[in-house]
């Protein structure tokens, strides 16, 4: 089985990343926009890769004691393999170390995967934006998690990392 490398998005990944960005939700970001989001010291993205390629990303803004997720995403090819769950522990970990205690973002009300993945995280619905999304006339779901440094949280981050397979 191939194995796989998560690190902390750098300029080099940004092509790669624009790229995936454009086949998952049509360029809403170009490669300018993640070029400021690296220089801005409240953003944090992370990379998966293999050998071959970039496999799928994720970011996060931090506000104090809150972080929004901006985005996930894995190549069509790529998912369904615990992809997105290798970045989200990641991420989790990361913001535990940056004292982060609730996590939001926004998720579009039709997107299902990422709604199911996001539950499995622990995030619930909190709200809804209407037409948040203009041009698909789609409204978002607003989602939270509880306070991430509970033990309850932790106990279930330790649960979901066990899940994710083993590679040699
Ligand atoms: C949503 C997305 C990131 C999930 O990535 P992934 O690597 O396939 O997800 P994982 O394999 O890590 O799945 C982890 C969990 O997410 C949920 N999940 C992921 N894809 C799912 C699907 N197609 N249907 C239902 N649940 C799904 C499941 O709970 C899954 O765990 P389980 O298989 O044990 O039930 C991926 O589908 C994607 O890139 N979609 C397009 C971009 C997007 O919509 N991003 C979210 C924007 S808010």
């Amino acid at each position: 089985m191939a194995s796989f490398l998560v690190e902390p998005m750098n300029p080099e990944h940004i092509t790669r990343v624009a790229e995936l960005e454009k086949i998952c939700f049509g360029n809403q970001w170009t490669p300018t926009h993640f070029g400021r989001e690296l220089e801005n010291p409240r953003c944090h993205y992370f990379v998966i890769q293999n050998k071959e390629k970039l496999l799928g990303y994720i970011g996060y803004w931090q506000i104090l004691e809150e972080a929004h997720i901006t985005s996930v995403a894995i190549q069509p090819e790529h998912r369904k393999h615990y992809l997105a769950q290798r970045l989200l522990c990641r991420m989790l970990e990361d913001c535990l170390e940056k004292g982060v205690q609730w996590i939001t973002l926004e998720v579009k009300a039709t997107n299902f995967p990422a709604q199911k993945l996001y539950e499995k995280f622990g995030f619930t619905v909190k709200g809804r934006r209407k037409n948040y999304y203009q041009a698909e006339k789609q409204d978002a779901l607003i989602m939270w998690t509880e306070n991430i440094g509970d033990e309850n949280y932790r106990a279930l981050l330790h649960k979901l990392k066990a899940e994710i397979p083993v590679l040699h």
